[in-house]
């Protein structure tokens, strides 16, 4: 599948999550789960974390669910308001294609942002706690 037009951008609707996970909203309060249905087809959820940079959670066209830092590894452009395509996001700032699951630029370009491990279980997404409080906290993870 080709790439999305260089400075596209698109504006996801949030949801929620978590007793522990400040799962993101807008504005809204926090809730307890985030049903894969709360990410949209092709689109994306942010989660916020107390001690460091947002992590984005994507669901592709498949149903997949992928979870990166929210901040490409170029100039930490905010993935999540980037283009799925496939297994891939294009950074809205310049374009880059990074991989959903391994949180890496295609080629030519070069660099990787974090990527968190993520379940879906009976519908429900979870993230590990363990690796929300620790990867990643620098306020300039992910940038190159
Ligand atoms: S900041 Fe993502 S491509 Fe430049």
């Amino acid at each position: 599948m080709a790439s999305p037009t260089r400075g596209s951008n698109t504006t996801r609707p949030a949801s929620t999550r978590a007793s522990s996970i400040p799962w993101e909203r807008c504005d809204e309060p926090v809730e307890n789960h985030l049903p894969v249905e709360d990410i949209p087809v092709l689109g994306s959820r942010r989660v916020a974390r107390t001690n460091g940079p947002e992590v984005a959670l994507f669901r592709n066209a498949e149903g997949e669910v992928f979870a990166l830092l929210d901040r490409c590894p170029h100039k930490g452009g905010p993935l999540s308001q980037g283009i799925v395509f496939g297994r891939s996001v294009a950074c809205p700032l310049h374009n880059w294609t990074i991989g959903l699951d391994d949180g890496c630029a295609r080629a030519p370009d070069e660099g990787c942002t974090t990527r968190f491990a993520v379940k879906v279980e009976a519908g429900v997404v979870s993230l590990d706690v363990d690796e929300l409080n620790s990867l990643a906290l620098h306020p300039t993870a992910g940038v190159a």
